[in-house]
């Protein structure tokens, strides 16, 4: 692409910050990555990518003369005008976001007329206004701010950067919105230029609308385990209606990750400060907690007690092609087990070593093989594809018992239970029949 692209400064060299650095440098926009973490810049340097994410690393070395890395943010200063904001907002223990790195970051800015905060992190709705509000006071109010809210998902971050379903802008109408709107330009995605406070709530809504659809499938999917339903076949049937769509209609054992529960929480909170009662809001997290611990109950229907019991898990990341374990459903999972008494054999293909920092007492397999050998029961917890090609002959002949937990109901079950294997699913019953495809009657 053309060298005569604005370059642009990101601080934060996380899941976002570097997805969206590598991603303008494939713009052809020069980047300058800016992190506090000096091993992270180190290895960076060096070409060593920090996170597991598909296409990342090819990108970052294909644009390696497009990007520099540093951990001081005077680089970022003196070489861009536009300086996108990439910093971690965890919950606190209240639920707010912490806000604590991006005070940093704005806090570290020094009074300009010629650059402006770029916010791609998450942050409840007001906080432009109260940065604004903290540059003038302070003599910075010639600093610009864009809301610019992220919606990549991890494990597949760089084509949803460069394939965005949309870019949302939200800004004082000034140079700065003009410039973040040019940058993006060249990806011919859907714009929605708005204000800053309605930029900062289409991202807290639009994450908490996702969770709100997996904790309502997750319902569904506990009243057909009562009523004799397939919550596989009830989702199906109500995605195929375009006003609701299929996505985000999988029953399983809970959602995590570093966005869903920490946002929702942020947004319930958020709506408390401002005098508001998001009622439904708690019932979609209090769903989610009590989905993750319905794995317990179904392993002791089938084993009794868990004292003493071998149960394998397979995968341990949140979801599938990422490394991260933040508010994985394997964390509570894991502990339960544990404090039930339980001896807990865990295999995920890349999240151990992200895994051991969070999860203590218990055994990390090289392999599922390794994970199943002896095992009374084995829980599906991430749906990598790799556990889509167990052979479940070569499953029973290395377990001690039989039961199969299908966490993400995403193994064959007519293939587990072939194999002389207990199947259970999560809002399914037991291999019995196969469904009528619904493609007979004109398809999917
Ligand atoms: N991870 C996702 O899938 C995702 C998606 C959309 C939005 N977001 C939001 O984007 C933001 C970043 O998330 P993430 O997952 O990339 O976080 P992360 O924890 O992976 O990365 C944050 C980075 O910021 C660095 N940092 C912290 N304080 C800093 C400072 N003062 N100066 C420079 N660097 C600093 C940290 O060292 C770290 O490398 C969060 O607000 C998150 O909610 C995340």
């Amino acid at each position: 692409m053309s060298g005569s692209r604005e370059p642009i400064g990101v601080i934060g060299t996380g899941y976002v910050g570097l997805v969206t650095a590598a991603g303008f440098a494939e713009l052809g926009n020069d980047v300058r990555c800016i992190d506090i973490d000096e091993a992270k810049i180190e290895g960076l340097q060096q070409g060593r990518i920090p996170i597991w994410e598909p296409g990342l690393e090819d990108l970052v070395a294909h644009h390696r003369a497009r990007m520099h890395f540093s951990t001081n943010i005077a680089d970022a200063l003196e070489h861009t005008r536009l300086l996108f904001v990439a910093v971690g907002t965890p919950p606190t223990y209240s639920g707010d976001a912490d806000l604590s790195a991006v005070h940093a970051v704005v806090d570290a800015m020094p009074a300009s007329d010629r650059h402006a905060l770029v916010m791609k992190s998450t942050v409840p709705v007001g906080t432009g206004d109260s940065i604004k509000r903290a540059f003038a006071e302070r003599g910075k109010g010639g600093f610009r701010y864009v809301s610019c809210p992220e919606f990549l998902k991890e494990g597949s971050a760089v084509k949803d950067f460069l394939e965005p379903d949309r870019v949302v802008v939200g800004d004082d109408g000034d140079w700065a919105g003009d410039a973040v709107v040019e940058l993006y330009s060249p990806l011919d995605a859907p714009l929605v230029r708005t204000d800053i406070r309605s930029a900062e709530m289409v991202k807290l809504a639009s994450n908490a609308f996702l969770a709100t659809k997996i904790s309502f499938i997750n319902e569904i999917a506990n009243v057909c385990e009562e009523t004799g339903a397939d919550v596989i076949e009830v989702a199906r049937g109500m995605g195929l209606d375009d006003r609701i769509g299929p996505k985000f209609l999988q029953a399983g054992i809970g959602f995590g990750g570093s966005c869903f529960p920490k946002d929702v929480a942020a947004l319930k909170q958020l709506a408390g400060n401002s005098g508001y009662h998001f009622q439904l809001l708690n019932s979609v997290i209090e769903v989610n907690e009590l989905q993750k611990r319905r794995v317990m109950s179904k392993l002791q229907k089938y084993l009794g007690s868990l004292v003493g019991k071998e149960i394998a898990l397979l995968g341990l990341a949140f979801k599938p092609n990422t490394d991260d374990m933040r508010e994985a459903s394997s964390l509570v999972l894991s502990a339960r087990l544990q404090a039930a008494g339980a001896n807990v054999r865990a295999y995920d293909p890349v999240a151990e070593h992200e895994a051991r920092k969070l999860i203590r007492g218990v055994e990390f397999a090289g392999s599922a093989a390794e994970a199943i050998e002896g095992a009374d029961a084995i829980v599906l917890v991430t749906e990598w594809p790799e556990f889509a090609d167990l052979d479940f002959g070569d499953v029973a002949t290395a377990m001690r018992g039989t039961l199969v937990v299908d966490g993400r109901n995403f193994l064959d079950r007519e293939g587990v239970a072939a194999a002389g294997l207990s199947y259970e699913g999560i809002g399914r019953p037991a291999a019995t029949r196969t469904p009528a495809p619904v493609a007979q009657f004109g398809g999917e």
